[in-house]
């Protein structure tokens, strides 16, 4: 397990979210209300780019072919994925924004 640090608080405003890089792994990074979540970038259908979603309130639309996950569980809130999202622990400290990388 590897705490990285992905991002500054001010990088991404409330309701916005983009792609960061942790290590290898490839992370989409949400903003919500000053809460922020991590899934994996890649969208389980056939890999879009999470982080370049539009985001509105919890869920995210795949920018490829319009899957819908919610960034707070991971879980597919519309097709055409069927397969949840891997979701990361984030962690704020000294404003900055790290994940749990496993
Ligand atoms: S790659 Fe995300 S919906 Fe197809």
């Amino acid at each position: 397990m590897a705490l990285v640090r992905v991002a500054s608080v001010e990088d991404i405003a409330s309701g916005t979210g983009r792609m960061v890089q942790a290590g290898e792994v490839a992370i989409a990074l949400f903003n919500i209300g000053g809460t922020f979540y991590a899934i994996d970038n890649r969208c389980t259908h056939v890999g879009g780019p999470l982080g370049q979603g539009r985001l509105s309130e919890n869920v995210v639309t795949c920018p490829w072919h319009g899957s819908r996950f919610d960034v707070t569980t991971g879980q597919v809130i519309g097709p055409p994925a069927r397969r949840p999202v891997q979701m990361y622990e984030t962690r704020v400290q000294d404003g900055a924004v790290f994940v749990e990388i496993p």
